[in-house]
């Protein structure tokens, strides 16, 4: 536990706190500010990516902050554009440069742009980055169950996470399941939906009133009762604060039913179905 987050041991034995702190466009000395009172609050995982181009802002705070090293988890990710090989060693240096750190704590593929085919080798790079110390646990985002079956084939290796879009209109029944059955954790990004109409939706009112929470505090306690980390973004002290206060109540299984029922077929916030569509 740190300040009452409760935490999960991966299948590789790293251990990690169940929320982290999603830091897309946190940038800058406000961004390091942000991550900063993060920190404070209790937050131990940090999410960032080689293409949100703040793995210096973050990187920047864990120097400023009087949190020991150790006790901080930091992610980030490799790009599309630098899945090849050697391309993919010489991004995860970078990354680390970039950050000033000596080490991430886990560093996942992106996306896995099937068509571009390169991302059994770029996996195979992170098995290597971490044989050499670089990184301590190494996963992917956005893989669909074929792409993970294949490194396992291939490589050996299973991941230890999958980071997928993951909410209350999009909540990936069949994938998380899949997930369970090879003891690999599910990580939800956007957990919020990016804070759009789904803050408004009727039900979650109802249930929010009920327990005397937000609504945001609702949904995050149905993705730990899922059983999967969520990473918040957050640029504000409150939000942030509120965003982990949800580990005193719990939702029953009508109340999970209820949100989960809220999902459809076209929920993803921008269309993006990791079997067709690409990052670089
Ligand atoms: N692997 C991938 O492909 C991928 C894709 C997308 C995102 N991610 C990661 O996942 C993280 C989270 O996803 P996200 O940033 O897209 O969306 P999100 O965390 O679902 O939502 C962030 C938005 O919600 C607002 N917010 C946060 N807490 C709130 C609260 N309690 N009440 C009302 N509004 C609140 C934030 O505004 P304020 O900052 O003003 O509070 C921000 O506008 C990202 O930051 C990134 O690290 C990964």
């Amino acid at each position: 536990m740190s300040m009452g987050i409760p935490e999960i041991t991966l299948n590789d034995g790293l251990t990690i706190p169940v929320i982290g702190l999603g830091t897309y466009k946190l940038k800058g000395n406000k961004g390091v500010n942000s991550i900063l009172s993060a920190i404070d609050i209790g937050y131990r995982l940090i999410d960032s990516a080689y293409n949100y181009e703040n793995e210096g802002t973050v990187g920047e705070a864990v120097r400023r902050s009087s949190i020991r090293r150790e006790e901080l988890k930091i992610t980030s990710k490799l790009p599309g554009r630098y899945q090849n090989y050697d391309n993919a060693v010489t991004t995860i240096q970078e990354s680390l440069y970039r950050a000033n750190l000596d080490y991430y704590d886990v560093y996942l593929i992106h996306w896995p742009n099937p068509k571009q085919d390169t991302y059994v080798e770029a996996w195979q790079a992170l098995i290597d980055a971490k044989k050499w110390g670089l990184i301590r646990s190494i996963g992917v985002c956005n893989f669909l169950p074929e792409h993970i079956e294949r490194l396992e084939k291939e490589t050996g290796v299973k991941p230890s996470m999958n980071q997928i879009e993951l909410h209350p209109y999009f909540n990936q029944e069949s994938q998380r399941r899949w997930h369970e059955k090879h003891q690999i954790i599910t990580e939800s990004w956007s957990p919020l939906a990016r804070a759009n109409e789904v803050l408004e939706n009727d039900i979650l009112k109802q249930i929010a009133e009920q327990h005397n929470k937000s609504i945001s505090q609702v949904i995050l306690r149905w993705h730990f009762q899922l059983g999967a980390i969520s990473i918040p973004k957050s640029a504000s002290f409150e939000r942030q604060l509120e965003n982990i206060s949800i580990f005193d109540f719990s939702l029953n299984e009508t109340e999970m039913s209820l949100i989960s029922g809220l999902t459809r077929p076209d929920g993803r916030i921008n269309n993006q179905d990791p079997a067709t569509y690409e990052e670089f």
